[in-house]
Parts: structure tokens; sequence; C-alpha cells
């Protein structure tokens, strides 16, 4: 496997990072994870804009990351990923310097790093719909940066998996934000309801698609909080993101979703997501 890091393509395993990397000490960094689908990045340009919101609002010395879609393409060609899907992972720090937590000289070069692994889309999930549970939301109040900093997602999505569930679901005073590692969206009374972005969400590229799925499909749609005691008697569920695409949700903490299987709306969206990604033409990016 071939990796990227800082303007080198290098084999996986002589990629060297040092222990003095502020990703490392401090998980000073931010990271973006794309898709593509036959080798076509899926909306390349919108992670890569999230990225440089991010860096902007890090105050990193380097925030334009535009060149990164050629360095993906070169990753999926290196890789001989241009059949099926991947994922390419990509991941900016402030870079090397020793610890102190006030920010290195300004010139200090920035680490980036990028990698592509063929992914397999997890059908089985897509087709049934999974159990979700609803987890305290412990994480900090810049949830719109997507920081390496990912500990509260992790412990929450593990308890998730302790409970038999797939994904677990951020609720902060009584609102329901989005899962571990995508957003989540509700059908009530036949129209789409998500959260509206702010700092306590991930602004999501699939949220962002699928809501213009919406538009294109009329399928009315709203981005208003959506409260614990309302999802509950939610008619449809389902979360959406690079890696789960449109999962439906059939269960919440072992309560039915409706009628407990994927609903009619749900199953529009992931039809017309499908049909998008399968086609060779999803450009512009
Ligand atoms: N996560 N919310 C959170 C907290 C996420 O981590 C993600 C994606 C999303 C969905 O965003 P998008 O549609 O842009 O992928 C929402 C990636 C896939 C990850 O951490 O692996």
């Amino acid at each position: 496997m071939i990796g990227y890091l800082n303007g080198q393509y290098l084999p996986q395993e002589n990629i060297v990072i040092s222990p003095e990397d502020r990703g490392f000490l401090f998980a000073d960094g931010i990271y973006e994870v794309i898709r593509s689908y036959s080798g076509k990045l899926f909306r390349s340009k919108a992670h890569l804009d999230r990225l440089s919101h991010g860096a902007r609002a890090l105050q990193f010395n380097q925030t334009d990351f535009s060149y990164l879609e050629s360095v993906c393409e070169k990753l999926i060609l290196e890789n001989c990923l241009t059949q099926g899907d991947a994922v390419i992972y990509m991941q900016v720090t402030r870079g090397v310097a020793p610890r102190s937590h006030a920010f290195p000289p300004i010139e200090t070069p920035l680490t980036v790093y990028a990698t592509a692994k063929s992914f397999q889309p997890h059908l089985q999930e897509s087709e049934t719909g999974i159990q979700v549970i609803l987890v305290p939301d412990q994480r900090w109040a810049r949830c719109d940066i997507k920081t390496i900093g990912l500990l509260a997602n992790t412990l929450a999505h593990q308890r998730a998996r302790n409970s038999q569930a797939t994904e677990g679901l951020f609720v902060r005073d009584g609102a329901v934000m989005e899962g571990t590692h995508s957003n989540v969206m509700a059908v009530m009374d036949g129209k789409v309801i998500t959260p509206p972005r702010t700092n306590y969400m991930l602004a999501g590229i699939t949220r962002e698609f699928v809501l213009g799925l919406c538009g294109d499909l009329s399928i009315p749609f709203s981005e208003t909080p959506l409260y614990e005691s309302d999802i509950l008697k939610a008619d449809e569920l389902m979360i959406v993101g690079t890696t789960v695409e449109v999962t439906p949700v059939i269960a919440i903490n072992g309560e039915n979703i409706g009628s407990g299987t994927p609903g009619p709306i749900t199953r529009k969206l992931q039809k017309a997501f499908h049909q998008t990604t399968q086609t060779v033409n999803f450009f512009p990016p």
C-alpha cells in the first residue's frame, strides 16, 4: 500500500511520524474521510472545504488544501482502487515541535498524511436497518471542527457496540445532535427532519447531499431540532454519512421506530443515493 506524507508517496510501512507530532501529543489536528466509487471521488471539494474550515478555526499556517484532490486521485491509482469502492483518509496536524501548550513558531510545517484503502459497503445493515442507542453528548463545544480528538466519539460508539447496537446518537440538553460518526434524520408526518447546523454537530457532506435529494424528489424537509421525546415517536429514522451512506434505523434503545422495519422515505433516499454513486458522472464534486 502506498501512502502520502508531506509531499512524498511512500510504501505505508515506511511512513514514520514523529512522537513530537502535535497530533500525537495534543490531538492538534483535523481529518477527512472521502469515498470513491469506481475510482471517482465523491464530493471531494466539499470535504476539502470543510478541512479548510477546520484549519482556519485552529489557526493553522495553511488553510487551502485543494491540492489534496490530486493526491487522492494519485493514491487511488497507485493502490489499484479504480474499480469498486474505496475510502481515502487524510489528516493534517500542526506539525512537529517540542511539547508545549503554546503553538510552535508559525513557520512550523504542518504534517499532512493521506492513505487510500478498498472499502466494503455495509450491505446487510443498509438492507435490514440498524439499532442505535442514545448516549449523553460529552464532547466539547466545537463539534463543527472535524478534529482527530475523537475519544468521546469512540467511547460512545463502543458503548453502542457493547449494547448490541451499531451506532450511538449524541443527546445534549434533550436534543439529539448526530451520531458518533454520522448525521441523523427522522421522518415525521411525511417530512424529513434533521438538526440544524450549529457548533454542536458536524456539517456532514452526506447530510447536505441527502437534503438535496429530498429537494429533487419533492420530499419536504426541515432543519429543526430533534428532541429525544420526538425521535422515539418518529415514523422513520436514518443515519447518513460517508461510510454509512443512508442507513435505516429500526430501533432506539431497544424500542422499535415505526413498524420496526426500514420506511418508504428512507428507501426512496437510499435508492436515489445509490443511483447517484453508481452513475459515472456525479460531478461536479
Ligand atoms: N465521520 N458526524 C460525525 C461526528 C462524523 O464523524 C461524521 C463522519 C459525520 C458524517 O459526515 P460526512 O457525511 O461528511 O461523512 C457526521 C467519518 C466518516 C469518520 O469519522 O470516519
